[in-house]
This record gives structure tokens, sequence and C-alpha cells, in this order.
């Protein structure tokens, strides 16, 4: 049987941990569908599209990953998709909480999806879109743990300002 898995998220920007996730999500599962949480409530740094194509551009490499977008109830996208998993990363304890309330929560929804926590590699333990886009704002240097298309995206976005 084909198990397509998505990995959900905001993904603003996509960072190199993401993609270690969505690299090790597509070496499991026949295919992964990386998708790009749709949120009028939140202010991102980048839109739904730029995030896409983020992703699309720092993935192509992965055959069976695909990237789209999505709003409302992660577990009714993933039923809409025939996706029988929701693919998360954990960096390190403190995340587990949130993962866990919401895979819980998750559950609750829709008994039938299982998600899958796949750990990241230690080097990128510390990174987060958040703490990219600040580190990068004040100055600081990103272009270790993101892709070099996004660090030209946040040059443009931030450069600009
Ligand atoms: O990268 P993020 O911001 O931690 O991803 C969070 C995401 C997109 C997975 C989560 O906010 C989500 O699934 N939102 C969709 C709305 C939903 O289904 N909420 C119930 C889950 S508790």
């Amino acid at each position: 049987m084909k198990v397509t898995a998505v990995y959900p998220g905001s993904f603003d920007p996509i960072t190199n941990g993401h993609i270690y996730i969505a690299e090790r999500a597509a070496a499991v599962f026949d295919e992964v569908i990386v998708s790009v949480l749709v949120n009028e409530r939140k202010v991102s740094a980048f839109s739904v599209e730029e995030r896409c194509e983020m992703a699309r551009e720092t993935l192509g490499h992965v055959k069976n990953v695909t990237v789209d977008s999505f709003n409302g109830l992660l577990v009714d996208y993933v039923r809409q998709k025939r996706a029988g998993v929701i693919v998360r990363g954990l960096r390190a304890m403190s995340d587990f909480e949130y993962e866990f309330q919401m895979a819980l929560m998750n559950r609750q929804l829709a008994p039938e999806i299982e998600t899958f926590f796949i750990v990241t590699d230690p080097k990128y333990s510390y990174v987060s879109s958040s703490s990219v886009r600040e580190i990068f704002h004040f100055g600081g240097t990103v272009e270790d743990v993101v892709p070099r298309t996004v660090y030209e995206r946040l040059k443009e976005r931030y450069n600009d300002e």
C-alpha cells in the first residue's frame, strides 16, 4: 500500500532543518507533501506563494516530495489528500510538549491519521524560522542554516526596508 505523508508547517522561511526532515521523510514514505499553512491571523515575513516557491526550489532534488499549501484544519487537508500520516520534526525536548499536544488533538479529530516524529540532525537543533529572521534582521550570519535561495530572499526582503 502506498503511504502518503503530509509535512505541514509555516515554513517562514524554510530552513536546512526543515529540508533535512523532508528528506528523511521522503526516504520512509512513498510520497511526501510539504504543506505550507495559510494563516490569515498570523503576520508572516513571506507570502504563502513565496514560501511555497522557496520550498520547491530547495526540495526539487527529492523526487517524491511535492509542495502545496493549505488552510483550515490540518486533519481535513490530510484526509482530502488521502494521506495517512502527518510528519513533524523534533529538535529538542522543548518542542515535545507542543508537538505532543498537537498530535493528541489531531488524533482526537481524526483517529485514523498517524503522527510521525522525525528527530533532527543535532546540527540543526537550534535552528528555527523565527530565529533565522531575527538574526538576519539584526545583521547576524544565517548562511549556514538556510539554503542560498532563501538567503537571497531574506536579503531582498529585509535590506529593502
Ligand atoms: O511550523 P509550525 O508553525 O509549528 O506549524 C504548525 C502547524 C501548521 C502544523 C499547525 O499550526 C496546524 O496544523 N495548523 C492548522 C490548524 C489546525 O489543524 N489546528 C489544530 C492542530 S492542534
